[in-house]
């Protein structure tokens, strides 16, 4: 055995002995919770791994199957199909790259616009400007802070009054919660125009009852470390449609063509998950309901702790909406509240508590600055005062009161 996999076997070892919390910026392994002293950094979502990820990481490692195709690969996707509510899953190494293969498979392409959510991390747009085509920007709603569906209604309208609909909705379930499916349906086949569902935040939510991921004609997820589970970096793609799913593994391992030579016929990417990670994913989808259920406790003692207090607003959760509450969002308007929700943040970092603004609107970025935008103040009121608090799995009550009691001193001063 090599002496570089020696020392990593020797690592893993060292860190299942010993039963301590091992610090790894900008994350932290959690093995034993309750080791945690209370002064240590509170980071905003680690990873959380509760269960089986180190055996079934091992298993992967000892069967050899060291690459991007493997059983774990396989039987993840099965097991997220299952859970996502689809026929089908294609594991990959990111969620960007699985936004990106769902607008290629819904043929988008240079010249095309796509109307997607302003309110949502640049990966959205990103993976539309790799197709060649240009994001178009909607505003929130106020009922859910996803797209809002008279926006892209009018939006819709005004594309065919002007001779050229977009190629497709790229619908953004932003910080665990879905956006409201049964209104944005309605819309786009009035003008027949397909949905793309980029849950990459919000896998385990539902909406009225049908889970994330499975409201559109393809759902992506994101398993980037800070998500509800991770597998420190992937995606999947998934869809009720077998040449859709077909069509992404072919175009995730390069195009290649049946030959017994490489043979390509279409451009395609390096885009499949490795067997290790999927390792790592199954034992984290076997606990997502903890994942979802601690993260949902500790969105209501934060709600219990501060709701009340003038300013403050708590991301709503209309009635048929299951949030996972992947980050507790709320929004504190400075005048009523005292501080504003910059001054929390600084508050919270000079105590170690790692907090972060709601993402900025995508039309404030300097990249998308001169892209078209439908509304826009809804998304600009939420990043102006937003701010996500500390909402890891394994946050505990002592370090959760810490956060609340910054919290509150900052209204005192
Ligand atoms: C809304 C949204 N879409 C897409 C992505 C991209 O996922 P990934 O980081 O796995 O590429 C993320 C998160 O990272 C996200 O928050």
């Amino acid at each position: 055995m090599c002496l570089a996999v020696q020392q990593l076997l020797a690592a893993l070892q060292n860190q299942s002995n010993s039963g301590s919390f091992r610090v790894i910026n900008p994350y932290y392994v959690v093995t034993r919770t309750m080791n945690l002293p209370d002064t240590d950094r509170i980071y905003l979502s680690p990873p959380c791994m509760l269960g089986n990820e180190r055996a079934m990481l091992l298993d992967a490692f000892d069967s050899n199957w060291i690459a991007p195709l493997g059983p774990h690969v396989n039987a993840f996707e099965q097991e997220l199909a299952a859970r996502a509510g689809t026929k089908h899953a294609v594991a990959l190494s990111s969620g960007t790259a699985a936004i990106h293969l769902a607008l290629n498979l819904i043929g988008v392409t240079h010249g095309d616009t796509v109307l997607t959510s302003t309110f949502t991390f640049c990966a959205t747009a990103n993976a539309i400007t790799y197709t060649g085509a240009t994001p178009v920007f909607i505003d929130s709603d106020l009922e859910t802070w996803n797209l809002d569906p008279d926006l892209v209604e009018q939006a819709l309208a005004a594309g065919k009054a002007a001779g050229k609909l977009p190629k497709a909705v790229l619908a953004v379930d932003i910080v665990g919660q879905t956006a409201d499916y049964d209104r944005l349906s309605r819309v786009c086949e009035k003008y027949g125009v397909p949905i793309v569902e980029d849950s990459a935040e919000s896998l385990g939510a539902t909406y009225k009852d049908r889970p994330a991921g499975s409201l559109a004609s393809i759902g992506c997820f994101s398993f980037n470390g800070n998500k509800i589970i991770t597998t420190s970096g992937g995606g999947m793609l998934v869809t009720d449609n077998e040449d859709w799913a077909t069509q992404a593994r072919f175009l995730a391992t390069q195009a290649r063509d049946p030959a017994p030579h490489y043979e390509h016929s279409v451009i395609g990417y390096n885009y499949r998950m490795s067997n290790l990670l999927a390792a790592v994913g199954r034992a984290q989808l076997e606990n997502l309901d903890t994942h979802v259920n601690n993260r949902r406790a500790i969105f209501r003692r934060y709600e219990r702790a501060l709701g009340s207090l003038p300013g403050i607003r708590f991301m709503p959760e209309p009635e048929g909406f299951y949030s996972t509450r992947w980050l507790t969002l709320l929004t504190v308007d400075p005048d009523l509240f005292g501080a504003s929700g910059n001054e929390i943040r600084l508050a919270l970092e000079a105590e170690k508590i790692e907090s972060r603004p709601a993402w900025k609107p995508m039309h404030l970025q300097p990249v998308f600055a001169n892209n078209e935008l439908w509304g826009g103040k809804v998304s600009e009121e939420i990043f102006a005062n937003g701010l996500c608090l500390p909402s890891g799995t394994a946050l505990t009550e002592i370090q959760q009161q810490r956060v609340i009691d910054t919290v509150l001193a900052c209204r005192r001063a």
